[in-house]
């Protein structure tokens, strides 16, 4: 079996994470795959190779990433990282004029403080083998839409942390890229509806009567574009690529809409964009 190194994939207990965690254990890689319950733990252990480590990593607790980061150090010994995949994200939904500010706080307190806590943290380590840095964003941090601009802006912040990160490592030759995917079948949309329906018994009637048919209508186009998503295997295979090949990119657009549709609708004017958005969407 190939010993390709060692890698921490944050947010490993479904999804995206789950499936890099596997498949990157069957390539040949020591996998420290991040949970937060011990039964997911348990689960991936029961399908990966005995070199799979679960860990214990909420990113959004520094005593938790602190433990994490001095574990995975010392199981190394001596040996450096050669990957970090900061994939756990969240997404909060709403509309932004009745937003509970707590809500867009726990937002980027996940998908932007956390990415960078568990950078910091991981770093030495990745220096020691000259690792890599693959940050998982999305198209929502290429476009933004209506109700899902909290997420929208985390994953905008992730976009230009990435870059800023990969200059700032050049003298290390630590590469970071960011895979961005569209939409993918995993539990992440089922989660958001639910957490957009707690949200909604917090805002007042005035909300619902305000904005009810559109929230209704972008969660109805959600649910069908979400059913439509791509499988794991197309950001799996991103992942692998970042981590692996001679020369990784810096940015992989996977899913269902391809580079060049992104890159069209970010070049339109602003109202033309608007206006295919709110088509697509069934808004007015
Ligand atoms: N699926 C898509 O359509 C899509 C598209 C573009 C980008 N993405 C991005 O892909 C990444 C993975 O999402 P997914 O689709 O695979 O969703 P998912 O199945 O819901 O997985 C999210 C993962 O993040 C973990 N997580 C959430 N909060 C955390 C925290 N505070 N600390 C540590 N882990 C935490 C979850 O752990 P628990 O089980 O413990 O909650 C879970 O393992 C996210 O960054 C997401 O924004 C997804």
């Amino acid at each position: 079996m190939a010993d390709l190194g060692a890698v921490v994939i944050t947010g490993a207990s479904t999804g995206i994470g789950e499936a890099c965690a596997l498949h990157l254990d069957t390539l040949g890689y020591r996998v420290f795959a991040g949970i937060r319950k011990a039964a997911d733990g348990d689960s991936l252990r029961k399908r990966a190779s005995s070199r799979l480590t679960p860990i214990r990593l909420d990113i959004s607790d520094e005593t938790e990433i602190s433990v994490a980061a001095r574990n995975v150090t010392e199981a190394l010994g001596g040996a450096g990282l050669k990957g970090l995949i900061n994939n756990a994200g969240i997404v909060v939904g709403g509309m932004l004029e009745f937003l509970p500010l707590d809500s867009l706080r726990r937002q980027f307190e996940v998908n932007v403080i956390g990415q960078i806590a568990v950078t910091q943290a991981f770093l030495p380590s990745l220096r020691k083998a000259r690792g890599r840095i693959v940050n998982i964003g999305s198209v929502s941090g290429l476009i933004s839409g209506p109700f899902t601009g909290a997420y929208s802006a985390s994953k905008f912040a992730l976009e230009a942390l990435t870059d800023a990160l990969r200059l700032e490592l050049r003298p290390w030759k630590i590469h970071v890229s960011i895979v961005e995917p569209s939409f993918i079948q995993t539990p992440i949309v089922g989660k958001a509806m639910a957490a957009a329906d707690a949200l909604r018994e917090q805002v007042p009637a005035e909300a619902l009567q305000l904005y009810g048919p559109a929230a209704r209508a972008v969660r109805d186009a959600t649910q069908a574009d979400a059913a439509r998503g791509a499988t794991t295997e197309v950001v799996v295979k991103a992942v692998a690529h970042a981590l692996g090949a001679r020369r990784p990119r810096t940015r992989y657009v996977v899913g269902n809409k391809s580079a060049l549709q992104i890159r069209l609708a970010r070049s339109l004017p602003d109202r033309w964009r608007d206006a295919l958005i709110a088509k697509h969407l069934g808004l007015k």
